[in-house]
């Protein structure tokens, strides 16, 4: 067996598919390049949730209610709750909701990561939270709720762009440990938090963080391929490369680079910042053509996340909790689809420690 079970299919779904081959994702019948040109983060989770959850119209203003009755447990963050790095602190927070497996559940998850991420960035900055408005589309909201300024169209349709785009990718890391908690019937908060703590670490939805500071490192375009070969040789990850299932380009980091633009485009990223993040990207696949033959490596989603949420004013300690905003709603809905199936996932193990001493 290999031990990251990349050759294991652990559960049917109805949800998304991931075509490593040729770099396509389906969500629910609709190939991702469709979903990002006219969705909004919720009509990505009315798809998601169609069949698992009684749906009845549009989930905008339920959202809008789920963010603030869950708001109300911001009130009882403490100094050393809000010292934790943000996905720790919004990962206790999120801990207090109750194990419920309904939409109403479901939704106040959903609401969760938003709310209490941006809560959590505010009073780190020694600032007041900012209530929800429920009218708001969430994208809005978040938006709204960290700066305490509404943004402007750009801003949200960017940020709406990259909720859709995570929203769901296949069997990864997290949604695995999502699905391992719902087969136990434990519920959609327990299923939440599992996945989240899988999503912390730098090998998932910890990297976008570190692609800024490799940005940083290489600080211009000319000194990248020196800086790059250099990490590289030390043994170091090129941060948003490599994929366990893409062999080729992530369609992924495509759909966010075009966001990447237009913000650029309407002057929210420097010209030079983007110039050198697109040298670094040229330099580093070329390094890794080179350096590693054998494993074709191409840019990940990873790569111009990190651009986009630096761009919409997130500081990068609070990057994996952006990509828990968006990919919660997958989670749930692979729970919901793990639970409604039934069945209780225990694999076996082979051992190969020692056996006892036979007395002689
Ligand atoms: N930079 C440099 N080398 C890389 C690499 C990267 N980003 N990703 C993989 N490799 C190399 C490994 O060093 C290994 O080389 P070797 O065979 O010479 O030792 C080979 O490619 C295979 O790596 P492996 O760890 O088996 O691949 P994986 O399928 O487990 O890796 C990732 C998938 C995502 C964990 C890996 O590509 C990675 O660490 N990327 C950087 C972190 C990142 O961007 N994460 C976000 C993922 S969306």
């Amino acid at each position: 067996m290999k031990s990251g079970l990349e050759d294991v299919v652990a559960a049917e779904t109805v949800l998304s598919d991931v075509d490593g081959k040729n770099g396509r994702l389906i969500v629910r019948g609709v190939s991702l390049d469709d979903l990002v040109t006219s969705s909004r983060y919720e009509d990505v989770l009315e798809l998601l949730f169609d069949g698992f959850f009684p749906m009845r119209g549009s989930v905008q203003p339920a959202l809008g209610a789920a963010r603030q009755e869950v708001f109300a447990h911001v009130a009882q963050t403490d100094p050393a709750l809000v010292a934790l790095p943000p996905v720790e602190g919004m990962r206790a927070l999120l801990a207090r909701l109750d194990d419920g497996d309904d939409l109403a559940a479901a939704l106040r998850l959903v609401a969760a990561p938003s709310v209490f991420t941006t809560a959590l960035l505010r009073l780190k900055a020694g600032l007041s939270p900012i209530a929800p408005d429920a009218g708001l589309p969430h994208a809005a909201d978040v938006l709204r709720m960290m700066t305490g300024t509404m943004p402007s169209m750009q801003q949200v349709s960017a940020l709406d762009r990259y909720l859709v785009t995570v929203a769901d990718h296949g069997l990864n890391a997290s949604t695995f440990a999502a699905r391992v908690v719902a087969s136990t019937q434990a519920g959609l908060t327990s299923s939440v938090l599992a996945a989240l703590s899988a999503l912390k670490g730098p090998l998932h939805g910890g990297a976008p963080g570190p692609v800024l500071d490799m940005l940083d490192a290489a600080a211009t375009p000319a000194n990248a391929p020196a800086w790059l070969e250099s990490a590289l040789a030390n043994g170091e990850r090129l941060m948003g490369f490599g994929h366990r299932v893409y062999r080729v380009r992530d369609p992924r980091a495509d759909a966010l680079k075009g966001a990447v633009r237009v913000l650029a485009g309407s002057g929210a990223i420097d010209p030079a910042r983007l110039a050198l993040a697109e040298a670094v990207e040229a330099a580093a696949l070329d390094l890794l053509k080179r350096k590693k033959p054998d494993r074709p490596l191409d840019t990940n989603v990873e790569f111009y996340t990190a651009l986009l949420l630096e761009a919409l004013g997130f500081s990068r300690e609070a990057f994996t909790c952006v990509f828990a905003m968006g990919r919660v709603g997958g989670w749930i809905a692979h729970a919901r689809e793990q639970a409604l199936d039934g069945r209780l996932i225990r694999p076996m193990s082979v051992y190969v420690g020692p056996m006892p001493q036979v007395a002689a």
